[in-house]
């Protein structure tokens, strides 16, 4: 990987670890992010603490909407996209504004602003593009459907980077993550929803009968799978990157239980619009093309989220 890497949503729960393993490999990384209110900013800042006074990282605290994305580009050698609206269920209503700002308008203008560049793109993408499919293993040429609104914003924003792909040679990737986790993970996901309420003692809710199932990626294979795609010379194309194995709910709680030695208080209520029941992802293609392998299993990869949600509990460390 030459030049400069471009790390937008640097602040966020996946980028802030990726900017932190491409600088632990000696690049120079310039980090874009405007601090939505998604949820506390706090947390972002406390995601990119690691970084600070470290002299090959930058951050830039604005919008990809507002900056002038020419200067950020100048001797960019690879943009990872992460910047997003995240969030499945609050993308219904007058939220989904912010979807289309975050997910479509400012991929656009990157998209945009990298034509000719030179550089390389990364785009962030979802499981969530596929939705109610039938079909388990779900495979990259399937039909997408998307569930909720944020799943049609991500497919946008995916079409449009491959649209570029294909028109103006811009060297692009996609990248679908099936559910990911582990430590920094956003507080209004399943698992640091679960974790934070066994810990605390209090009850949790899970939406639906737990029955659901997800294919669940640890965090650091996501990062693994940026840094494979970076050096892709293949055209335009998307791989679905997922954890490597299919987990209920009701199981996660049971390791949650059995990590924590406290038994979860569970409230099962009405599934929530938007979510699809099941997710597995076929990895096949990510694994032939890039060598994409999930290295870390569920039950180390819980312990990990489990570890560091008990230390910024006791306010010891991040
Ligand atoms: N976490 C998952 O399980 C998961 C699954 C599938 C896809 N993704 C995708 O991965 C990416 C990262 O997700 P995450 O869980 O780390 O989310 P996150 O919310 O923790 O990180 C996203 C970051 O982007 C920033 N941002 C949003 N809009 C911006 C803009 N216009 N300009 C600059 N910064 C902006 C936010 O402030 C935030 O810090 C997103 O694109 C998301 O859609 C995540």
């Amino acid at each position: 990987m030459a030049g400069r890497m471009v790390v937008t949503g640097a602040a966020g729960f996946i980028g802030s670890h990726l900017c932190e393993a491409l600088v632990t490999r000696g690049h120079h990384v310039t980090g874009i992010d405007c601090f939505t209110d998604y949820y506390d900013v706090a947390q972002k800042r406390a995601n990119l603490s690691a970084l600070a006074g470290e002299p090959r990282f930058r951050l830039i605290e604005d919008s990809l909407t507002r900056v002038d994305l020419r200067r950020v580009l100048d001797d960019a050698g690879v943009v990872f996209h992460l910047a997003a609206q995240p969030g499945v269920r609050k993308s219904w209503g007058t939220e989904f504004e912010e979807y289309i700002e975050h997910n479509i308008r400012a991929t656009q203008m990157l998209c945009e602003a990298m034509k000719g560049s030179g550089a390389r793109l990364v785009y962030s993408s979802s499981s969530s593009v596929y939705g109610q499919t039938a079909q388990l293993p779900m495979r990259e040429d399937h039909p997408t459907r998307p569930q909720s609104p944020y799943g049609v914003t991500k497919l946008a924003g995916e079409a449009l980077c491959l649209l570029y792909g294909a028109n103006h040679g811009l060297p692009v990737v996609c990248l679908r993550y099936f559910t990911v986790y582990g430590p920094r993970q956003r507080p209004d996901m399943a698992f640091h929803r679960f974790i934070r309420a066994v810990l605390s003692g209090e009850p949790l809710e899970v939406y639906g009968s737990g029955t659901q199932t997800r294919d669940f990626t640890f965090v650091a294979d996501a990062v693994d799978a940026n840094l494979a795609a970076s050096i892709y010379a293949g055209a335009a194309t998307v791989f679905n990157i997922g954890g490597g194995s299919r987990v209920s709910l009701n199981s996660v709680l049971d390791l949650i239980g059995r990590v924590t030695g406290r038994t979860p208080d569970v409230r099962y209520r009405e599934p929530q619009k938007g979510d699809v029941m099941h997710t597995l992802a076929d990895i096949s293609l990510a694994a032939r093309e890039i060598g994409y392998a999930p290295r870390v299993g569920i039950e180390e990869g819980i312990t990990r989220e489990v570890e560091w949600l008990d230390a910024k509990r006791r306010g010891v460390g991040i």
